[in-house]
């Protein structure tokens, strides 16, 4: 059928909550999970690393730190006691007793919800085990996996090619949109990835333009204010990330 010239609402970039929809709730927690979800987030990021015991748990960064009432660097912490630790009180009260999830937990949040999980992978040697983790749920074909590593990305597009994964790139690139391009493409094709998963720093129109000439997907973090976003979906991003996905998914486009 033919919808003519009938107005309807154009969604053109997919948005997907950063550690959850961390803005409201303590990042890559179950509860931030439920948040993305709720709240209609096209796909939910989180971070992962291997624990000491061999388990993969979300969490961004290399220690526990900053989003746990523990210490120590998680791949250095049995599971047993990670579980001990509190990883919602430091953001606010009501969150106290949420726990550090496993990966297989976060996949089973998200299955069968239409919000796609984007595992960021944070650490090398763990390819292989998120792929089983993957595979046990029986979601290859709704995941994404990203990384900032080139390695990671060749591993995960040599054992599974049906995930989609994207390189992550945030530094600058020199020259003119045309050479960024090339130089973002011959990357690209080095660790065999068809999609950049770029900061949004880095994009102008004309680069966006060039990337998707080259049949590369550009998707783009960690984008928080509403003016930006409907830029970004403007230039013709696939993909945005945010902390705030309620601005994104409540945006009307012009
Ligand atoms: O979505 C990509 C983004 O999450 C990468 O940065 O530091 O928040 O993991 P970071
Ligand atoms: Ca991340």
């Amino acid at each position: 059928e033919d919808g003519g010239d009938v107005a309807a609402p154009v969604v053109r970039s997919e948005v997907v909550a950063h550690r959850g929809y961390s803005a409201v709730a303590p990042e890559n927690t179950l509860a931030a999970i439920d948040e993305a979800i709720r709240v209609g987030a096209s796909g939910c990021e989180f971070d992962v690393y291997r624990c000491a015991d061999g388990t993969v748990v979300l969490m961004h960064d290399k220690t526990v730190d900053r989003t746990t009432d523990g210490t120590g660097r998680v791949t250095e912490l049995s599971l047993e006691r990670l579980r001990q630790l509190d990883a919602g009180a430091w953001k606010a009260a009501r969150f106290a007793g949420e726990k550090v999830p496993t990966l297989k937990e976060a996949l089973g949040r998200l299955r069968g919800t239409g919000c796609q999980p984007v595992i960021e992978i944070k650490m090398e040697g763990i390819s292989q085990q998120v792929i089983d983790d993957v595979r046990e749920l029986d979601m290859v074909d709704q995941v994404a996996v990203i990384a900032f590593s080139p390695q990671v990305v060749r591993e995960i597009r040599e054992l599974e090619p049906q995930l989609a994964c994207a390189w992550l790139y945030g530094k600058s690139v020199e020259g003119t949109p045309a050479q960024q391009a090339d130089w973002l493409q011959t990357r690209a094709k080095q660790c065999n990835a068809t999609i950049l998963d770029l900061n949004y720093k880095l994009l102008s129109p004309e680069l966006v333009a060039e990337l998707k000439q080259r049949g590369l997907a550009v998707w783009t973090w960690t984008v928080n204010e509403a003016a930006v976003m409907g830029a970004l979906r403007r230039w013709g991003v696939d993909s945005i990330t945010t902390d705030r996905p309620n601005l994104l998914t409540a945006a009307v486009e012009p």
